[in-house]
């Protein structure tokens, strides 16, 4: 059985973290997004998986190195400077899938425990073009929704509809199971949605076909669902880390190999430290998120923030709500951050510079 990954686009929401990296490598806790679907791809017996990417994106996968466990994996690339969209790199990955049994499609920013055996099974027993993984949300209007019958035939298909006209609040997981059939209605060498091109269409053939699921479903593409993935991934795994002795840890926290914490500092509750992070003595952090080699000094706080990869944090800096510090920035000694500050990569930040500028991207 093979899968396609569809992990080509911008991830816009997450900027400025996702300007040096493509969404499905964000850590969820200390570990790529995309080794949690390797992980949950192999696990349901998938074998081989193409990952629809651009260039970029490839270059970013392979430097990381993701065990594979066991999985062939496959690239296939937008042309440069022409995403695909979500249907298109289906069509450009037509020879690699094959025509001879259905394959599963997942976007390559969702965290998902939801069974792709089961949707596939699902999928045989109708005569169905797609089978859409459906999942329920309390604001459906951020996401494709379904309209549905007792027979699970998908009635309607609406892409982001305004809020308060979705018609229901079943949304498309981002994960399809589809019978080779589907190659016919993808033009070639075009950017095609699937979401808005595709779907719709099916559903006035009556061939597009859903199946619920109130698994764990996450979708990264914003901060604040970005936190809340690690926040849940932390629960579900409980407190692994041992209480240590120079400094108070508060559960629950992740806190990742090579990592040096100085005393009379306190990190947690959900707090998740990357590999070769350096933090300095009565130091606190609290709901955020440190990428590796990222090096913080004494005295200073960090609230409800996500803090990129090789970033040098000052002494007696105060990070607030909704911060986003991207890679290789600078906060130097004294500096506030008021919340929903944004600082690009490798922007210097001083206490001056801060007073007048808020967002540096
Ligand atoms: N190769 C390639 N080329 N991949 C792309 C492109 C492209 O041009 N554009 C987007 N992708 C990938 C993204 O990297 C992501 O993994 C996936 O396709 C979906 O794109 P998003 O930009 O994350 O879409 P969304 O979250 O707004 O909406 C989609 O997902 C929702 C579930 O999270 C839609 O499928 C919705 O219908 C769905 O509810
Ligand atoms: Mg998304």
């Amino acid at each position: 059985m093979k899968a396609v990954i569809l992990a080509g686009g911008f991830a816009t929401r997450l900027r400025p973290l996702s300007c040096t990296r493509p969404k499905t490598l964000f850590p969820i806790v200390n570990k790529p997004l995309l080794q949690h679907i390797y992980e949950k791809l192999a696990k349901d017996g998938i074998t081989e998986v193409i990952l629809a990417v651009n260039q970029q994106t490839a270059l970013s996968i392979r430097q990381q190195r993701i065990p594979k466990h066991g999985l062939t994996v496959k690239y296939s690339y937008d042309p440069p400077k022409k995403p695909l969209g979500t249907a298109g790199p289906i069509k450009k990955a037509e020879k690699l899938i094959g025509n001879t049994e259905p394959f599963l499609v997942i976007n390559g920013d969702i965290l998902t425990n939801f069974s792709y055996t089961e949707l596939i099974e699902k999928h045989k027993q109708t005569n169905a073009t797609a089978t859409i993984a459906l999942t329920k949300v309390d604001d459906p209007s951020r996401y494709g929704v379904a309209q549905i019958t007792k027979d699970t035939r998908i009635t309607q298909f609406i892409e982001k509809p305004p809020k308060e006209t979705a018609p229901t609040n079943l949304i498309n997981a981002g994960i399809y199971a589809l019978n080779p059939k589907i190659f016919q209605y993808i033009p070639r060498g075009k950017a095609v949605s699937m979401e808005r091109e595709i779907f719709p269409k099916l559903v006035t053939e009556g061939t597009l076909y859903g199946h619920i699921t109130s698994d764990l479903w996450i979708d990264i593409g914003k901060p604040e669902e970005y936190l809340q993935t690690n926040k849940l991934l932390l629960d579900i795994a409980g407190s692994k880390q041992k209480t240590p002795r120079k400094y108070q840890l508060n559960n629950p926290a992740a806190i990742d190999k090579k990592v040096k914490i100085g005393d009379q500092s306190t990190i947690g509750p959900y707090a998740v430290i990357g590999r070769n992070v350096t933090i300095g003595k009565n130091t606190r952090i609290n709901n955020t998120i440190i990428f590796p080699h990222t090096q913080i000094d004494d005295n200073t706080t960090i609230t409800h923030a996500i803090i990129g990869e090789n970033a040098k944090i000052g002494k007696n800096v105060t990070i607030n709500k909704n911060c986003i510090i991207a890679d290789h920035a600078r906060i130097k000694d004294n500096t506030t951050l008021p919340e929903n500050t944004s600082i690009c990569p490798a922007k210097e930040i001083t206490p001056q510079n801060i007073l007048k500028t808020k967002n540096t991207c």
